[in-house]
């Protein structure tokens, strides 16, 4: 297995997994991010391959300037528990540390139980912070209210 930045002719492969993995929600473009973030220069989409090409899972990584982001970490569910996951979070650190980001966080959804025993497997702990976000287009932002209110 290696990790290496995703081909950019491969994000729509990536965006499957990612949809296997139950991590696309139907107001995320996630094609769109994960081409944002290959585009951009303090992001990537790292990719983990089988030595024969195969993609076995992703890992979204950021730098904001402040903090190091990590994003649809997904790893195909015939290869879980080979470490994987592991290796794709240790390469993500690394990309952050060698960028001077001070710390790595990322967001784990309600209800993802598996995540939450897998970050703890690699020392990831709840920051005692709560994420407050809206959208910036008002569309979404109705949409995401009216989801609230049923
Ligand atoms: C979470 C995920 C990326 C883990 O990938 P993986 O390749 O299976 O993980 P690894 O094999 O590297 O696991 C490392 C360690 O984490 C822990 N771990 C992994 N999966 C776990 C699970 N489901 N429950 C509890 N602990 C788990 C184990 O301690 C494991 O070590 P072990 O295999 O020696 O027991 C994978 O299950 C996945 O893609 N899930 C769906 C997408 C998702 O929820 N992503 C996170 C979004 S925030």
């Amino acid at each position: 297995m290696r990790i290496t930045d995703l081909e950019r002719d491969r994000v729509p492969e990536a965006v499957a997994l990612w949809h296997d993995c139950g991590l696309t929600r139907p107001w995320n473009d996630a094609e769109a991010d994960a081409r944002r973030a290959l585009a951009g220069p303090a992001s990537t989409v790292l990719a983990a391959l089988a030595p024969e090409g195969a993609l076995l899972g992703t890992a979204m990584v950021g730098h904001d300037g402040h903090r190091g982001w990590v994003y649809y970490l997904a790893v195909a569910p015939g290869a879980r528990r080979r470490g994987t996951g592991r290796a794709l979070m240790a390469a993500a650190e690394q990309w952050l540390r060698r960028r001077g980001a001070p710390k790595v966080q990322l967001m784990v959804r309600d209800g993802n139980e598996q995540a939450h025993g897998f970050y703890a497997a690699l020392g990831y702990t709840d920051q005692e912070t709560t994420v407050l976000g809206r959208f910036l287009d008002p569309a979404l932002q109705r949409l995401k209210e009216r989801q609230r209110t049923r």
